[in-house]
């Protein structure tokens, strides 16, 4: 079969062309002026911390200062200037937004901008010139503490979501920070572990959602990771930050260091690392005037500079950079202002929370529950009260107020009588360690118990939460398991009282030995600050639910990709890990590899149902610059309105290589009124149906037939259609 290769140059010019354009010239000319005006020791000050979360400006020529902020679903309560201790400050509550697991599952973009927006208000209001987020590593295994921060497992979806989050965030003058660049996709080992990735899989997996953050949502900002990639620290790697973020992607913007990640003075100053944050020195502690010109992008860089061993234009390059963020943001004088803990902030995060929510289980129409009816609710588990806005590390959010499922049942079914039992209790979020709680499990467990017995419906609450080792920062996860004996309390429970409901509360999926004991299953992720009014919008039907699962859930864990090759490709062995399972990711490997997940990627059921007929394609053969159209009709055939998420997979059966049974390309999420219809089309470009050929180094096509897929999750098709690509 004869090759199409897409020239990569080409592309890669008008890329460039396009980022450029957004910084018109005459910025260009005020930068050079300044640049000219700085001396050496300004311009490295610039490259480098002042604080935890700030870098200086130069206050000689009233250049200001650079601050940023944690993160990805919330504006941080403020940090002390040097230590990571609270400030204390009483004008820092902020709304917590669904963390980003919530949103992917919302499968909404125009969502996610109303998101970004919001998000980028308080941000602005809070006077941040770049907020850390969002974060884009793909859902590898469930292990990974920090899935609930990020979009899932598939490169498009995360793509396609990230691109209007970021949008919507710069749309206020404030940078997205888009992280954490690029394979740190488990926390075990973060800080050292050197990822071993087939060039392939990196490409076609890893680096799109990056890709397509630098060059559709035009990010100002991009965050190194801590692990190491080919043996280089990621931060301060030559491949992925000089060759392919700076050179191939043509960034424009400025690349921040995690918080310690970086390591070396020679390769920070080469490889593309322009602001140094969070290294290891800290002024207090280390008792020293100002520990922060001990960066390796502080004195030593300075050092170097002057005695010509490392150039001058590599610092003009990152001084540069800071300044376009700068021109962007807090030297922009039509930056709006911002806003914070307004009414329509309050209605994103609840609406975001909403459509994000997944029903997987419905036996007997369990849910919605009818909020008129007198009945007794048993709402059973510690998630039904437990903050988590608090914990999970970094993205931790000192929220305004944040309404708890409980109380949000409350408030919702008045005419019921809602019995409350936690169950059993996990001890309070503390980062990097486990803190047991001190209550009495036992008792805990058998009073839920009897709750549940006393009950017309049972609503348990659980899942994982924000604790070490759970959905966290800093550490992963140590069972697949639910922890603190929920298996064994939702077996008594259900036993107790067999018309029970499971509100899950997890950024990542967990074994369910329990669901045939069950009726209904909701995904409920955490859900911000009006999360239990959303649950309840949800569990009434005032909410037709319409999420659906960002990635796969797998029976167990050795049914995922990365735990079938075992230890060396998850965790590793403290030096390297291999990702065995190459592209084979998430819904990748099951439909390839014939090994059914629990619950599929893209699945979700909702209080109606939805029909899909006559799809049909512009065309019956296209050439490989050509967009396809696709037309399908949607019915909604039951009895309330609702939205689906039609999704568009695409399957090449006959490759060169190999390829996975098929690949997310398109996706549109329609909303129908009871019994309504409507013609649905997506379009999509035929060059996405390459893939990244190692020989090639390049993207390539295929000519021959491939398999448009019209599906309602990956596991479920729908409709189907046969095109040809030309040559
Ligand atoms: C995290 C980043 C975060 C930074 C600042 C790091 O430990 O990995 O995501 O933005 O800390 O809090």
């Amino acid at each position: 079969m004869k090759k199409i290769l897409f020239f990569m140059v080409l592309a890669v010019v008008s890329q460039i062309v396009s980022a450029q354009q957004q910084t018109d010239a005459a910025t260009e000319r005020k930068i050079d002026k300044i640049i000219e005006q700085l001396t050496l020791k300004e311009k490295v000050s610039m490259c480098h911390a002042q604080s935890k979360f700030s870098s200086p400006g130069v206050p000689r020529l009233g250049i200001p200062e650079i601050w940023m902020s944690d993160g990805p679903h919330g504006v941080r309560g403020e940090i002390n200037w040097d230590n990571w201790g609270y400030a204390g400050w009483t004008n820092d509550s902020i709304t917590a937004f669904p963390a980003l697991t919530a949103l992917a599952a919302s499968f909404n973009p125009e969502l996610a901008y109303e998101y970004g927006f919001a998000l980028g208000e308080e941000a602005r209001y809070r006077k941040k010139e770049i907020l850390l987020g969002p974060g884009v590593n793909i859902y590898r295994t469930p292990m990974n503490g920090r899935n609930f921060e990020y979009m899932g497992e598939d490169p498009y979806l995360a793509s396609k979501m990230v691109v209007p989050y970021i949008k919507g965030v710069q749309k206020n003058g404030v940078a997205a920070c888009v992280k954490h660049y690029a394979l740190n996709n488990q926390e075990k080992w973060r800080g050292h572990i050197n990822v071993k990735v087939d060039d392939r899989t990196l490409h076609e997996i890893y680096l799109p959602a990056f890709k397509a953050a630098v060059q559709e949502g035009d990010v100002w900002a991009l965050m190194g990771a801590y692990n190491k990639y080919d043996g280089q620290h990621a931060t301060t790697n030559k491949v992925l930050m000089n060759d392919i973020l700076k050179g191939d992607w043509g960034f424009d913007g400025v690349v921040v260091s995690d918080w310690g990640s970086a390591h070396d003075t020679d390769e920070s100053a080469l490889n593309g690392l322009d602001i140094e944050m969070g290294s290891w020195t800290n002024g207090l502690t280390a008792s020293r005037d100002f520990a922060y010109d001990e960066y390796y992008l502080a004195n030593a860089f300075y050092n170097k500079l002057k005695s010509g061993e490392i150039d001058e234009s590599v610092v003009d390059d990152k001084v540069r950079r800071i300044l376009r963020l700068m021109f962007r943001t807090n030297m922009n004088p039509e930056r709006p202002m911002g806003r914070m803990n307004n009414k329509e902030h309050h209605d994103i995060a609840r609406k975001v929370a909403a459509e994000g929510i997944v029903l997987l289980k419905n036996e007997d129409n369990f849910f919605p529950i009818d909020p008129e009816k007198g009945i007794t609710i048993a709402v059973i588990g510690e998630n039904a009260t437990k903050q988590m806005t608090i914990g999970g590390g970094s993205s931790e959010l000192k929220a305004q107020y944040e309404i708890s499922p409980l109380k949000g049942i409350q408030n919702r079914f008045t005419n019921a009588t809602i019995l409350h039992s936690m169950g059993y209790a996990s001890g309070p979020s503390t980062y990097g360690r486990v803190v047991p709680s001190t209550l009495n499990q036992d008792s805990l467990h058998q009073a839920a118990v009897e709750t549940a017995r006393k009950a017309d419906i049972v609503l348990f609450i659980g899942g994982l939460n924000k604790n070490h080792h759970q959905d966290c920062e800093g550490g992963d996860r140590l069972s697949f398991n639910l922890p603190y004996n929920q298996n064994k309390l939702l077996q008594d429970v259900t036993e107790a009282n067999p018309n029970t409901g499971v509100i899950l509360v997890s950024g990542n999926a967990v074994a369910m030995p329990w669901l045939k004991d069950i009726k209904g299953l909701m995904q409920a992720w955490y859900l911000g600050s009006d999360a239990g009014y959303a649950l309840a919008d949800v569990i009434s039907g005032d909410v037709n639910p319409s999420g659906k699962l960002p990635f796969s859930f797998p029976v167990k864990l050795d049914d995922n990709a990365a735990h079938h090759f075992g230890e060396l490709s998850y965790p590793g062995d403290s030096t390297n890990q291999y990702y065995k399972e190459g592209i084979l990711v998430g819904y990748r490997w099951h439909d390839t590899k014939n090994i059914k997940p629990l619950f599929p990627f893209g699945y979700g059921l909702s209080y109606t149902t939805f029909e899909y007929r006559d799809l049909t394609t512009d065309q019956k053969s296209y050439t490989q610059t050509d967009k396809i159209t696709l037309t399908f009709s949607l019915k909604n055939t039951g009895n309330t309105g609702g939205a689906e998420v039609a999704q568009l997979y695409v399957s090449d059966p006959k490759s060169s290589v190999m390829r996975p049974a098929k690949e997310l390309k398109g996706f549109k999420k329609v909303f129908l009124q009871a019994g309504e219809s409507t013609k649905v089309s997506i379009t999509v470009p035929v060059n996405s149906f390459a893939f990244y050929s190692e020989e090639e180094q390049n993207w390539v096509v295929e000519p021959g037939k491939f398999n448009l897929l019209v599906n309602s999750s990956s596991a479920d098709n729908q409709l189907s259609q046969i095109i040809t690509v030309n040559q």
